[in-house]
């Protein structure tokens, strides 16, 4: 790699019910809180990528790049917009720096956004459930009401035969991410506490989501309005900027891969293109996972949590769960996964997920994370987040510049 990529700033919004905020507000709170952060005018950043998933569907809009360029600064630059079902968000990452390092611009934004709640803050369960649908096969769609949770059971039920696995370890992982939830301010449950009786118990909002399957309420990430934006910046963006290369963080391992959109066929258990995007991340940064102490791990379901530990190398296949009951998932455990309280705890809005990974792994690396959830010694930093059924992985390793 000739050239270094530095993430320069981070800002995001609270996840969770952004009411009546309309989609160029989205666009425009989230160029101008994350310029915020450091200073800068929009007008100093040469390209940008914005990545969403459910913007047709659910917010009747398209050609959200022309509502970036619609920032006084941003018109006339080279935009994009990009969508990967859940990984639209690690895509726009990736978008510029792939920019970057085509001599598009020193300087670049990746925003990523979902609306999912209407402007009374409320949900059309079974709307999103159809909608998300449209990120699977269509083969694999009949008869199915809630689809991504419904394959998710699926993946569920075949871990915990395959691994002789608990629905309690796994629940254990919505619990530890409901703790680490309530010190992060802008997390969607930061207010909510779980026990694991409660996750475990069948009662209230907490029910078999799929007759027959092992999935629970708690076992699934919400239904979230949120933003986030990272600015991102070479050696020369960082002159440019004005800011030392000591306040940034260094994405110094990137990859992703896609694998075949059917679920049926393939092991998703141990998902072929996740691994490799990974070890390709890891390659790149010449760091192996035992470096890593901090991560942020996609946790649409807990049972992607234990395949997320499994896939940043923290485990071995089918022990992931464990992982994480035994504690090593924890702020002063082997590694410190989802302190942001993951998309279980913090919320998921959709497109704006894989970007709020990355600035999560920053906040850490810079000692910026409230200080419950702050990892003492943050070495190096690994992201893993996944589009559809595991079928689209973006993964990074990030460290604090030598
Ligand atoms: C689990 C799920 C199906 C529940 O949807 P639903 O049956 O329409 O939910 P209900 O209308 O019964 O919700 C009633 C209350 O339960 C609670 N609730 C719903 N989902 C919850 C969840 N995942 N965790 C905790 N509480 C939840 C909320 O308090 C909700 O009230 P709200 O409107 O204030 O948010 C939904 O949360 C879901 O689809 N989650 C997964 C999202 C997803 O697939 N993302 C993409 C992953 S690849």
């Amino acid at each position: 790699m000739n050239q270094r990529i530095y993430i320069a700033a981070y800002n995001q919004s609270k996840f969770g019910k952004l009411m009546d905020m309309t989609v160029p507000q989205i666009l425009a709170n989230a160029v101008s809180g994350v310029c915020q952060e450091i200073k800068v005018e929009p007008s100093v950043i040469d390209t940008g990528s914005v990545g969403s998933a459910c913007n047709f569907t659910l917010n009747q809009q398209g050609l959200l790049s022309g509502l970036m360029a619609t920032v006084p600064g941003l018109e006339g630059k080279p935009i994009e917009s990009v969508e990967n079902a859940c990984a639209s968000g690690g895509q726009a990452v990736l978008s510029v720096i792939y920019k970057l390092l085509g001599g598009v611009g020193d300087v670049g934004i990746a925003i990523g956004y979902e609306k999912m709640r209407n402007q009374e803050g409320k949900m059309d369960g079974k709307l999103i459930g159809e909608v998300l649908g449209y990120y699977s096969h269509p083969n694999e769609r009949p008869g199915k009401v809630f689809i991504f949770p419904h394959l998710f059971a699926e993946i569920m039920q075949c871990y915990l035969q395959v691994y002789g696995a608990s629905e309690s370890d796994l629940a254990q992982i919505a619990v530890n991410e409901y703790q680490n939830a309530k010190y992060n301010p802008l997390a969607q449950m930061n207010k909510v506490q779980i026990t694991l009786e409660q996750a475990m118990k069948i009662e209230g909002i907490n029910r078999y989501v799929v007759d027959g399957l092992p999935l629970k309420t708690y076992d699934c990430s919400q239904i979230t309005d949120g933003y986030a934006a990272l600015i991102l910046a070479t050696e020369e963006g960082l002159r440019k900027l004005g800011i030392a290369k000591s306040e940034c963080v260094e994405i110094a391992g990137y990859a992703q891969a896609t694998d075949p959109l059917q679920k049926e066929g393939r092991n998703t258990l141990v998902p072929t293109g996740a691994y490799r995007a990974m070890r390709k991340a890891y390659e790149m940064a010449d760091a192996l996972p035992a470096d890593v102490n901090v991560a942020e791990i996609h946790d649409c379901f807990t049972v992607a949590a234990a395949i997320g530990t499994e896939v940043l190398g923290k485990t071995s296949p089918g022990k992931g769960a464990r992982y994480w009951v035994e504690g090593k998932a924890s702020v002063d455990g082997d590694c410190a996964i989802n302190m942001s309280g993951g998309l279980i705890a913090k919320g998921h809005p959709v497109g704006a997920t894989g970007v709020a990974m990355l600035g999560s792994c920053f906040r850490q690396l810079k000692g910026k994370a409230s200080k419950e959830i702050q990892r003492k010694d943050p070495k190096v930093a690994a992201t893993f987040n996944i589009g559809g059924a595991l079928c689209a992985s973006v993964c990074t390793v990030l460290r604090n510049p030598a």
